[in-house]
């Protein structure tokens, strides 16, 4: 017989701000199936803990930032940002909607070639692009985005040897209201250093000038941020037009945009703080009203972006491990996913819901990780009723920058799984083992 399982009772202080302005509160509904598959069903065969991801929700959330900006802007391309999830599954799926790629590095720039992506659609941005690197990417067409003065130089003497025009772009870093410039990247536009990188970009013989790059943060919740980004970008456009008689043909605004995500130490949830795509979309669209350029000959917009695609397609499920109470009465549970799998979770207060319906009353309750580490912790407070080892809880929203971000810590990395269109199920990464991480061991001779 299946008896529920005692529960100690435990007296718990009634906590302020259960509700904000909205109304709502963290929900504890419980999720136990993803888009129509259960739960119970993918662990019992793939494991746990387990990534799935939606492919239906990735194409749902491409397909509305792509309608939201063409709605506004005539040219639009999106270029998916490899280091937000490079899956092969989950780009090729982007890539089958139109996508191209956008990549920092050069392992990024040979998986997206595997992943079936023309060199000529790639963007290239990143400080570090060895020349190597450089001389397959100028060879099959790829448009680089310029980090410094060194790199030009590089870039020019590479595109010398082997013989052919480099595309580039200019990343520049700027100034706006209220955020902290991300001054490492790119050359600065307004000290003067932009302008003095581009009239020696254009002085080459070798280089050609096809756009201007910038990425002012990310997770930026004011949309208006954006709005002057582009203005920037587009009277910088403009000067370059009026003093070298050069059209750029794109201007890449980067990422950024928020996910539905809760950051820390917000008093709104995500999903009510983050701006729709809509809203960027005006904002930008705005902005790029600066350019003076005939109807016809706009530049096209260029978007990188990366965690408010793909993030709410990917939920990590996690089965209890053991239940705890700590000295000062708050339930615990030690889980069988931690920070080394959800990275994230050191900037996010990931919604966290059980995977099967649950009795009892919602208590704020720590969420511990597996390892052996005191920053362990997936959520410092999370509502849950109460959970019984063996039983699961999915995190929602993970999609981006934990499966690039994930790592190797006294333990190996689980499976993923995707959930099709058409609701079949595919495993996309099989869950290591330690022979995966021996295998790249030696042990010297004398050791053997
Ligand atoms: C150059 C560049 N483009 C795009 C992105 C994606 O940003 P986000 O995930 O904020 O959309 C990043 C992330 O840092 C980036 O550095």
């Amino acid at each position: 017989m299946n008896r529920p399982t005692y529960e100690r009772p435990a007296i718990v202080r009634h906590q302020m701000g259960l509700m904000n302005k909205f109304g709502r509160m963290d929900t504890v509904k419980p999720l136990t199936h993803v888009d129509g598959v259960a739960i119970d069903a993918l662990v019992a065969e793939h494991g746990s803990p387990l990534f799935v991801f939606s492919q239906r929700t990735l194409i749902n959330r491409y397909r509305e930032l792509r309608d939201a900006f063409t709605r506004r802007l005539p040219r639009v391309r999106l270029a998916w940002s490899y280091k937000t999830n490079y899956l092969e599954a989950v780009c090729r799926t982007f890539h089958r909607e139109g996508a191209w790629a956008e990549v920092v590095s050069p392992f990024e720039f040979q998986k997206a070639v595997r992943s079936g992506v023309s060199p000529d659609r790639i963007h290239f941005n990143g400080p570090f692009k060895p020349d190597l690197a450089l001389a397959e990417a100028i060879t099959g067409g790829a448009i680089l985005h310029i980090d410094n003065f060194d790199e030009i130089g590089r870039i020019d003497r590479v595109a010398e040897q082997v013989g052919k025009w480099a595309r580039v772009a200019l990343r520049v870093n700027l100034a706006i209201d209220g955020l902290t410039a991300w001054s490492r990247f790119g050359v600065n536009l307004e000290s003067g250093q932009a302008r003095e990188a581009i009239a020696r970009i254009v002085a080459s013989d070798r280089l050609e000038l096809l756009g201007l790059h910038t990425h002012i943060g990310t997770f930026i919740l004011d949309a208006n941020a954006h709005g002057m980004a582009a203005r920037k970008l587009a009277r910088f456009a403009n000067e370059i037009r009026a003093e070298h008689g050069i059209k750029l043909s794109f201007l890449d605004l980067g990422g950024g945009f928020a996910s539905p995500n809760t950051l820390k130490g917000t008093y709104l949830l995500g999903e009510q703080a983050s701006p729709s795509f809509a809203r960027y979309a005006d904002a930008i669209a705005d902005g790029l009203g600066e350019l003076d350029y005939p109807t016809k000959e706009l530049p096209t917009l260029v978007l990188e972006t990366g965690r408010a695609l793909v993030d709410d397609a990917g939920y990590l499920v996690s089965t209890v491990h053991a239940t705890k109470r700590l000295p000062g009465g708050e339930r615990a549970l030690v889980m069988d996913a931690g920070v080394n799998l959800l990275f994230t979770s050191f900037w996010y207060d990931h919604a966290v819901v059980p995977a099967q319906e649950t009795r009892g009353a919602p208590e704020p309750t720590v969420l511990y990780g597996p390892l052996c580490m005191n920053i362990d912790v997936l959520r410092e407070s999370a509502k849950l009723p109460p959970l019984a080892a063996g039983e699961r809880v999915v995190f929602r929203n993970v999609g981006a920058y934990n499966v690039t971000q994930w790592m190797q810590f006294i333990a190996t990395r689980p499976a993923v799984v995707m959930i099709g269109t058409d609701g079949r199920v595919a495993r996309i990464r099989r869950a290591e083992d330690v022979g995966d991480l021996t295998s790249h061991e030696g042990v010297p001779e004398w050791l053997s």
